[in-house]
């Protein structure tokens, strides 16, 4: 008798699921994302739980008799990696590596390999992407240490690969990626939700089985989302994300979920011949110190997870002749640049509705946190008065709807990493607790009120 297949529809942008096809899913509003997905029943037509341990009831333990274990890290060999996780690789720990097709995702995982398989072998690198060739052409490229201890698997199928890796009993598995594998179970193509969700699940299960710490590598969507999408951040312990511009060479690692450690925590790369290369001290790359003094660039200072990175902030005001005058933003959210803009024509006296706007942090680096707010508004006035903010002046603040310049976290952070850069004064907001009689401190209550401190003598009108 054939066997009736449990048909749905599921939204590959936000994993909704419907049981009938739509043009829109009415989770998420993507048109077009809803595709026809098998959910086959287990063989027999029902669900097994298996208990742990062959016990057929659960265990209830008060907290105080569990006996806390201290988790033995390895260090990867990288030192800026390890400080990302909290101190190195966890074993049964699964890692989701994210970010766009082409950001270095394989690169950095075969230079982790590298350094890993001299304590932790052997390596087994399972890639549903590339041939055996393309590989090796990359780990010769990357003068991959330690061959020996590295196995290869170019497999998408899942089941075989997995068997595969049994007989080699390695200390660490990386699956490049997960979009491009598939276990045999489901009738649905790789890179579907359910496969994605399937698969990861299955590899998950391998590696905890096991205390085997496991790397998967996963393709982010231009909308952001890993294909198959939330759901994969549930299941592993750890998400990390490259981002960054494909056309610049700088790459920023960011921990987005940490089950071991913290969170928001960043190492930035740079893309060389020879890979990827942590940078020690980030804004000297962002930030160029012999730059010129150029109307409408500022310097802020960007919290980054517990460390302060300089980034030059780049504006440009222009006569508009269209009715609706544009606002081009890249690096930051144009909501943001609306805000301040809104800020600066109510309480300060300036005019954009006849302006287009254009605003850019150089160097593929985000302004995602308010600290940046004082510096914006500044280079913005910079820009429509063509004055340049002085060489030697930090801004940090964040602007209120009121005009106000209100303190923003890490604020003694900030201001050493500008210090280390040779900033030598401050412009910070007035009921900032931070003090140092060793710096030249500015303190300013308003955006009024940092104009006038910053350009002495300039008009608004
Ligand atoms: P890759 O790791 O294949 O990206 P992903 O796995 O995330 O899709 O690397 C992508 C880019 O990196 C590719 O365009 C070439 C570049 N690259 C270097 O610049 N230097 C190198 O040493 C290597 C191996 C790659
Ligand atoms: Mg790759």
């Amino acid at each position: 008798m054939a066997r009736k297949k449990n048909n749905t529809f599921v939204c590959q942008n936000c994993g909704q699921s419907y049981p009938k096809w739509q043009g829109q899913c009415a989770t998420c509003g993507e048109w077009n994302t809803l595709i026809e997905e098998f959910d086959e029943p287990a063989r027999d037509g029902t669900i097994k739980f298996k208990t742990t341990a062959g016990i057929d009831h659960g265990i209830c333990q008060s907290l105080d008799a569990i006996e806390s274990e201290r988790t033995a890290r390895i260090p990867s060999g990288i030192d800026s990696f390890d400080d990302l996780i909290g101190g190195g690789i966890v074993p049964g720990g699964i890692t989701l590596i994210g970010g766009e097709p082409g950001v270095g995702k394989s690169t950095f995982m075969m230079q982790l390999a590298s350094r890993l398989a001299v304590n932790l072998k052997p390596i087994v690198y399972i890639s549903g992407e590339e041939s055996l060739t393309q590989i090796k052409l990359r780990a010769n490229r990357l003068r991959v240490a330690n061959e020996k201890d590295i196995f290869l698997i170019s497999e998408q199928n899942l089941e075989s690969s997995l068997s595969c890796v049994l007989s080699c009993l390695p200390k660490l598995l990386i699956v490049d990626s997960i979009q491009t594998v598939f276990t045999p179970h489901l009738e649905s193509a790789p890179g579907s939700v359910a496969q994605v969700r399937e698969s990861a699940a299955a590899i998950t299960k391998f590696g905890k089985d096991r205390g085997l710490p496991v790397f998967i590598i996963g393709h982010v969507t231009k909308e952001g989302a890993i294909a198959g999408p939330k759901v994969l951040e549930h299941i592993v312990d750890s998400v990390l994300y490259f981002e960054g511009e494909l056309t610049s060479q700088f790459r920023i690692l960011r921990v987005f979920k940490n089950r071991f450690g913290s969170t928001g925590e960043v190492v930035v790369f740079q893309m060389t011949e020879k890979g990827l290369l942590p940078v020690l001290n980030p804004s000297d790359l962002f930030v160029n110190r012999n730059r010129e003094n150029s109307p409408g660039v500022s310097i802020v200072s960007l919290l980054e997870g517990s460390r302060a990175i300089l980034a030059e902030l780049q504006t440009l005001v222009t006569q508009s002749f269209l009715s609706m005058p544009r606002r081009v933003v890249s690096g930051l959210d144009s909501n943001r640049l609306n805000l301040v803009l809104a800020v600066l024509e109510k309480h300060a006296g300036f005019k954009f509705y006849n302006k287009d706007v254009f605003a850019n942090v150089a160097g593929g680096l985000r302004l995602g946190e308010p600290g940046g707010d004082l510096g914006l508004a500044l280079a913005l006035v910079a820009s429509i008065r063509d004055l340049s903010i002085p060489r030697d002046l930090l801004p940090i603040g964040e602007l209120t709807l009121s005009g106000e310049i209100r303190p923003v976290s890490g604020i003694e952070r900030r201001v050493s990493e500008g210090k280390r850069f040779g900033f030598s004064r401050f412009l910070l907001p007035e009921n900032s607790e931070f003090n140092d009689l060793s710096l030249k401190i500015l303190k300013v209550k308003t955006i009024k009120e940092a104009i006038e401190v910053v350009f002495p003598a300039t008009d608004n009108s």
